[in-house]
């Protein structure tokens, strides 16, 4: 099982949208078994899959509970290929309770509980919260790869560097697998601001930058409402065709 955590300190730069993308299409389109992690307290990715709740086991049990068999906390989805770990507003509170005791590790509680269901899945892909704390670093610590969503916009660029040196913080001291595969620009417009950015970024030699940029596209507010993948919901939209060229791009990458 190869792990990507979808991480930005920033909210609204699509990493929502960009981890049910990827897991949608690693799923329907490249035939790979995928779990999908919530690490936001906000749940978006769990309503999105239809398995938000308050009366189920979820990500903060994960982090909190002794000895828990991890399948507890998974739930099946309508994608044959897809589980998520759904995340709610218990988090706030899982979070600190995993703070207050350090009667036992604190960073690789995630990872140890993923570790029994890596034979099950190809891929997991974690959504974040926009910050970092007990739970994201639990992401980092438990994963190979980070993807970076990026919205062009005058702050856009904010938080970058804080969140590179936290990627190499845990890769030196806890995860040597870890890597940034790369920063991915969202909701890019033809405008001459969004060209701007994402040429400067794609300048910036200490971040690898995918080429495909994912459109802004209308159909994707719809798609939300609709609780459907932008894949599934328009095909032919932008954002559709661009997340598939982007997982195809990431899928290469892996290769080299
Ligand atoms: N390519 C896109 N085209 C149009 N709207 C988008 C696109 N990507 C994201 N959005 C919208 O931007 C908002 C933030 O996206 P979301 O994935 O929830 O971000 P985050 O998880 O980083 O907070 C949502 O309303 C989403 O529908
Ligand atoms: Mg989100």
């Amino acid at each position: 099982m190869k792990t990507i955590s979808i991480i930005n300190l920033k909210g609204g730069v699509a990493k929502t949208l960009t981890a049910g993308s990827m897991a949608h299409v690693l799923a329907v389109f490249h035939n790979k078994r995928v779990l999908l992690v919530d690490n936001d307290k906000q749940g978006n990715t769990s309503k999105a899959f239809g398995v938000h709740s308050y009366d189920e086991k979820s990500i903060s049990d994960i982090l909190t509970a002794r000895r828990i068999d991890p399948h507890e906390a998974i739930k099946k989805t309508r994608y044959e290929n897809i589980d998520v770990m759904p995340a709610n507003m218990t988090l706030i509170r899982a979070n600190l309770e995993v703070m207050m005791d350090s009667t036992r590790p604190q960073q690789t509680r995630l990872r140890a509980a993923l570790d029994p269901v890596a034979g099950e899945y190809d891929y997991c892909v974690i959504d974040n919260a926009p910050d970092i704390n007990i739970s994201t670093i639990n992401a980092l610590v438990a994963s190979d790869d980070v993807v970076i969503p990026i919205k062009i916009d005058e702050y856009a660029f904010d938080g970058l560097l804080e969140l590179k040196e936290q990627i190499e913080n845990t890769r030196d001291d806890l995860n040597p697998r870890l890597r940034l595969a790369g920063c991915l620009i969202t909701c890019f417009q033809r405008t001459d601001a969004d060209r701007q950015g994402e040429e400067w970024l794609k300048s910036q030699p200490q971040y690898p930058v995918f080429e495909t940029h994912i459109r802004y596209s209308e159909k994707v507010t719809e798609s939300t409402f609709a609780k459907t993948p932008i894949v599934e919901y328009s095909r032919r939209s932008g954002a559709a065709m661009d997340y598939i060229t982007f997982v195809r791009e990431y899928l290469g990458r892996g290769k080299q």
